[in-house]
């Protein structure tokens, strides 16, 4: 079968998301697979070019995975014509520069949200994109996991009724350093290097609600430094300038409200790292990043409020579990096949750098509201 070679350049491959979902669960799980295949019957196959500040951790992949080609020269990788794609997962505040820097040089850009560090910036970055006539596009993963798919899946076969609200739960314990080692690289809690979980995951939320809800009007949210002292990689001290939890009201078109809560201050009593109710008038669901349960309006028990009897309802014994009906792959891998038919082959795509700035500016305005103490609407992009 005919194979036809595409060269992506991809940045920060040796940071945890670069590594580990992009590279090795993505790009090389598809040659795992023999290629891409497209319509015409030939198969893409992804020949990447790492590229990174070290030398020896880029040589190091490179020879663990049996990859030949890596550079610390991100102009020299540009100017090649064989790479045809630019993937930044960066830390977000190194982001910008080599954006251009590839929108520049006529590459089709793929990156990790957020895409920008403030919102002037993002839509800049969509402009000269679509004016370069690059394709262009942003992970956004939570969309490809099995809980959501099966949540968009409820939506769209008409399974809530009339959707009312979404509760989401997102966080975990990240230890601070000093007594166990923290993980999650300690830039996140940095304000000037880039971190903050309202940037982090704002950007989440905002393509979960529209894309599964609606498009998202208007935002409060209550934002703070829980942990104000940890310690980093090198078991040094610092203070951490940026927000660990974001507490945000998030109100959608069709009025539906949603509240979701991030922190990295919570210790975790769910069965996922990340959980969202959803409750309609003919039914509600519970998914998490795998599962998904439903309670359906016939179903539904009628609790009476009385403190001063024990329960007697198993309450969560009353779902009912959503059965898979399919095969879900990697959700980063998902999108990267998404990403290239697009580029091979013209394949429709949504979650482009416009996408990704809306994501950076509910993360802008939901700073905005904490600082502000209000609500605030959001104007359409
Ligand atoms: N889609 C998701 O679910 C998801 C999850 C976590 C992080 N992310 C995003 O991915 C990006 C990388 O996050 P990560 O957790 O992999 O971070 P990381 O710290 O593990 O990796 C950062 C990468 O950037 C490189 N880098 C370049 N310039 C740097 C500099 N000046 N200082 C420090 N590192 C520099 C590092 O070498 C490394 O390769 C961020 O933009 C983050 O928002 C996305």
């Amino acid at each position: 079968m005919a194979r036809r070679t595409i060269g992506i350049a991809l940045n920060g491959v040796t940071g945890r998301m670069g590594y580990r979902q992009h590279l090795v669960r993505s790009l090389l799980a598809i040659r795992d697979q023999g290629g891409l295949p497209l319509r015409d019957g030939t198969r893409l196959w992804p020949e990447p070019v790492l590229v990174g500040r070290s030398e020896t951790k880029l040589r190091e992949i490179a020879d663990r995975h049996g990859l030949t080609d890596w550079t610390t020269d991100l102009t020299a990788a540009l100017a090649r014509p064989e790479v045809e794609v630019y993937f930044d997962s960066q830390v977000t505040a190194q982001r910008e520069k080599a954006l251009r820097a590839a929108i520049d040089a006529g590459k089709h850009i793929y990156t990790e949200k957020p895409i920008a560090e403030d919102l002037a910036t993002a839509v800049d970055l969509a402009r000269l994109a679509d004016a370069a006539g690059i394709k262009h596009g942003v992970v956004q993963d939570k969309l490809f996991l099995p809980g959501l798919r099966k949540l968009a899946r409820l939506v769209e076969g008409g399974f809530f009724g009339r959707i009312l609200s979404v509760r989401g739960e997102f966080g975990y314990w990240v230890f601070e350093g000093d007594w166990q080692a923290a993980q999650r690289p300690s830039w996140n809690y940095r304000a000037a290097d880039g971190g903050g979980i309202t940037v982090d995951m704002f950007p989440h939320w905002h393509y979960v609600l529209e894309q599964i809800f609606g498009s998202v009007k208007a935002v409060t949210a209550h934002v703070t430094t829980h942990i104000d002292r940890r310690w980093d990689e090198a078991g040094e001290g610092y203070d951490a300038t940026a927000d660990d939890a974001a507490y945000g009201i998030f109100e959608i078109e069709g009025g539906i409200v949603a509240q979701i809560n991030s922190s990295w201050a919570v210790r975790v009593y769910r069965d996922e790292l990340v959980e969202f109710q959803v409750d309609g008038t003919e039914g509600s669901a519970v998914a998490g990043l795998r599962e998904c349960r439903v309670q359906h309006r016939a179903t539904t028990p009628k609790p009476v409020w009385n403190p001063d009897l024990p329960a007697t309802e198993d309450f969560r014994a009353q779902w009912q579990v959503v059965p898979d009906n399919e095969e879900f792959d990697n959700g980063f891998k998902a999108q990267w096949e998404l990403f290239l038919r697009h580029v091979a082959e013209g394949a429709p795509y949504t979650w482009d750098l416009w996408a990704g700035a809306r994501g950076v500016q509910l993360a802008e305005l939901g700073l905005k509201s904490a600082r502000e103490g209000r609500r605030i609407e959001i104007p359409e992009l």
